[in-house]
């Protein structure tokens, strides 16, 4: 018969690949990149198309269920996703005892995984493996994930700039009813600005999912094990808080405020071809071309600016991607920008401060997130999730008592 991968193993077969090159982990049908080419699909559909044409909350159930949603399906999933964005008492609670400069990030990845002991019954040590895998319950969590993490993003915002925490408000569209938790200062005076909710509900469509990437093959790791999903989404959002993952965005911005102007430019790029500087925003483990996420949200940059003023930080940041573009160094490593290279300019003039930016990653990625959870539960060649190792240490070696060494 064939031989499979514990055979080969048995056989001392073993392949060394850090960082997973290219090592596929699990079959998947839920995004397909084509890196050479620029091609991001969700579900087979171009991401230029969706970013167009469909809400984030589209998006969403297009991801987790493999199909756009009907026009009935598309009302039930966001009326059910609308009604599970309050926190229960308790959990503004806890957000309220973080410090007053508590990075947002670790506020949320700290009430993720908070929110495992709120519902403790989709944990299957304590509900058993039926509810777990049954569609309702797991459905139960989805609705409760989406629906909160924009509350619990937007609570930790508040609590940076000491402001009290809005409640959400259901009848609002999902990104509207995020920029009102965000800015409310009074009962009734604030209503988001059309053009924002829009753009932002662009980005939050190109940030929904981008296959095997580090934080969704956390999930997908922490999720082999059958940990409940709040505590796998809070490794995931570990992951994603990385500098070289969602932190890039961030770093993006402190890095155009460290060239500060257009003369600094070929400076700069100078130090980048020195190996002095990395070019943040720049390059992709997939992508060997544009990535085409960073095309939409160029032209997301555009409207954005046009309805608030213009990000004066754009041209060194287009005066980077010029000079980078045509720079030989550039082009053998087909480096180009990747999505978070005008992310950070359009959250800045949007009015978010820079510690938001992987918060603003980690709300859509979370549908992404789930949808790999999901699909990870179906697929029956799940195992859980435990790579090996070429071990270069020591053979075995004398004990020396604590007393005897120097
Ligand atoms: N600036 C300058 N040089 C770079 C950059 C960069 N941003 N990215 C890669 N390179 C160079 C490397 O130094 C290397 O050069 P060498 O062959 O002379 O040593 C070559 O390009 C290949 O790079 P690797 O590090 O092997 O590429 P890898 O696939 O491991 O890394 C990564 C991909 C982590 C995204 C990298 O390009 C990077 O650090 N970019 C900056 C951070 C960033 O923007 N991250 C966001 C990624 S997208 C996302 O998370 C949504």
């Amino acid at each position: 018969g064939a031989i499979n991968a514990t055979d080969l193993g048995k056989l001392g077969v073993r392949s060394l690949d850090p960082g997973y090159m290219n090592t596929a982990v699990c079959k998947s049908e839920v995004c397909f990149i084509d890196g050479d080419e620029g091609i991001l699909r969700y579900r087979g559909y171009n991401i230029e198309e969706l970013a167009e044409k469909s809400t984030f909350l589209e998006v969403s159930y297009l991801l987790i269920n493999g199909e756009l949603p009907s026009k009935k399906q598309n009302v039930e999933w966001s009326d059910r996703v609308m009604k599970h964005t309050y926190l229960h008492e308790n959990l503004n609670q806890l957000l309220k005892q973080f410090r007053y400069d508590a990075h947002p990030m670790g506020m949320v990845i700290s009430t993720l995984a908070a929110l495992s002991t709120f519902y403790p019954y989709a944990n299957p040590s304590l509900s058993g493996e039926n509810l777990y895998k049954s569609e309702q319950a797991r459905n139960k969590q989805i609705f409760r994930i989406i629906g909160k993490l924009p509350t619990i993003a937007a609570c930790a915002y508040r609590n940076r700039i000491g402001k009290p925490y809005n409640n959400p408000q259901s009848s609002l569209g999902y990104t509207e009813n995020f920029l009102y938790m965000l800015d409310k200062l009074s009962e009734n005076d604030y209503k988001p600005n059309p053009v924002l909710a829009r753009a932002l509900d662009k980005l939050f469509i190109i940030h929904a999912d981008h296959e095997l990437n580090c934080s969704t093959a956390a999930m997908r790791h922490l999720g082999s094990t059958k940990v409940d999903p709040y505590t796998a989404m809070a490794g995931a959002a570990g992951a994603l808080y990385g500098p070289l993952h969602g932190g890039a965005c961030e770093a993006v911005l402190h890095m155009l405020e460290d060239i500060g102007s257009l003369e600094n430019v070929p400076n700069f790029i100078q130090q980048v071809k020195n190996k002095s500087k990395k070019l943040m925003g720049f390059g992709h483990r997939v992508y060997k071309s544009y990535d085409p996420r960073a095309k939409i949200a160029r032209k997301i940059a555009d409207e954005v600016f046009a309805a608030v003023g213009k990000e004066p930080m754009i041209e060194i940041a287009i005066e980077l991607e010029r000079i980078a573009l045509s720079d030989p160094y550039f082009i053998e490593r087909k480096l180009y920008p990747n999505v978070d290279f005008y992310t950070g300019l359009v959250y800045r003039s949007m009015g978010f401060p820079t510690d938001m930016f992987p918060v603003l990653f980690c709300i859509p990625r979370a549908a992404g997130w789930l949808a790999h959870w999901v699909e990870l539960l179906d697929d029956p060649a799940t195992h859980i999730y435990r790579p090996r190792q070429v071990y270069l240490g020591y053979d075995e070696r004398q004990y020396v008592e604590l007393q005897n060494r120097t």
